[in-house]
């Protein structure tokens, strides 16, 4: 089986190939990163600009670099939200469009399923159901993965995604945009112990998520402390945050055979140390996929795309592109 994956829900344009059995045949992707940092974040007309440009050369690119053309292809997966919509709709439609012309079946992925099932692809022996933590620029979750599909919401953010705190506190210190490895980059010569900072809803009963506080916080004491010393106190906290909560969300997670992060904060050491400790006190694996596949990238939607269309899940033509699209 061969899948060819479309991304483009945000900042990164992307096309990969991946088979059944879980080889990356292609992996192209092109950030938008220059185009935005004048300012300080993603906007959507230049992202779906960049998107319509960028796209169909990394599709040729993918199928160049996998010796394939489009009729060797089993299906087509593109996202079809979450995200910014002018952006989904270029990949969506690219996607029908390839899909139409080949004869081949469409798959509508989820972005957020592509991040949810991302660590499979990665590692074969993860098998369902896993404890989730889905923390990336617009989501922080934590969810039970029981199947392709059959994904149980056991917490969500009550305000921001921990990924928005770090862009938004890296934005505060001024050290730029993307902000995630930024912060993480000025916190390894800061003191996480040196700035008081809040941990919002740490022990409530329910597992979930709060950010915006945090995020408050930090701006008030923008200029009294070192950069590096905020940095490193933000980050802490974040860690501390995502580790109790997800402690919460064990006690709910019954017959989760390991602890797995996902999105683009799994990206940070911090975090992947932390849960790392968290999961082998609790006896359970932790699987993290490698740095490359926790941010946005097409390979997740390929793999989504061949987990859906083995199960016998395609979509036709007429699907739309979603803004909005809980999992
Ligand atoms: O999954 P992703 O690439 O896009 C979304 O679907 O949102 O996640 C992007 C988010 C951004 O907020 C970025 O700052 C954050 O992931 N991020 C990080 C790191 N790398 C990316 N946050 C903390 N530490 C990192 N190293
Ligand atoms: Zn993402």
């Amino acid at each position: 089986m061969l899948i060819l994956g479309l991304e483009s829900s945000c900042d990164e344009t992307a096309a990969a190939l991946v088979t059944g059995d879980r080889q990356l045949l292609a992996h192209r992707l092109a950030g938008q990163e220059a185009a935005h940092r004048p300012y300080g974040g993603v906007v959507p007309e230049i992202a779906a600009r960049a998107h319509v440009e960028a796209l169909e050369p990394l599709i040729a690119a993918a199928l160049a670099d996998a010796g394939v053309t489009l009729a060797d292809v089993d299906a087509v997966a593109a996202t079809a939200g979450p995200g910014l919509i002018g952006g989904v709709m270029v990949g969506l439609v690219t996607g029908k469009a390839l899909a139409h012309a080949a004869g081949k079946p469409l798959v509508a992925v989820n972005h957020l399923e592509g991040h949810a099932l991302s660590p499979r692809l990665s590692d074969p022996d993860l098998e369902f159901p896993y404890l989730l933590l889905l923390v990336s620029g617009g989501h922080c979750q934590l969810l039970l993965v029981e199947g392709v599909g059959r994904y149980r919401r056991l917490a969500t953010t009550i305000d921001d995604a921990a990924g928005e705190a770090f862009d938004k506190t890296a934005k505060l210190l001024g050290l730029g945009f993307p902000g995630g490895p930024a912060v993480e980059r000025a916190a390894l010569s800061g003191d996480p112990k040196a700035v008081p900072l809040p941990r919002p809803l740490l022990r409530s009963p329910e597992p979930h998520f709060s950010f915006a506080g945090l995020k408050a916080a930090v701006a008030r004491v923008v200029g009294q402390y070192a950069p590096e010393d905020i940095a490193a106190s933000f980050q802490a906290a974040v860690v501390d945050c995502l580790i109790d909560r997800t402690t919460r969300a064990m006690n709910r997670a019954g017959g989760a055979t390991a602890l797995v992060v996902a999105g683009g904060v799994a990206a940070n050491s911090a975090v992947r140390g932390a849960l790392s400790s968290l999961a082998a006190e609790h006896g359970l694996r932790f699987v993290a996929p490698p740095l490359w596949l926790c941010t946005d990238n097409a390979a997740m939607i390929a793999w989504a795309g061949a987990e859906r269309f083995a199960a016998g899940l395609t979509d036709p033509l007429d699907v739309a592109a979603r803004p909005r699209w809980p999992l």
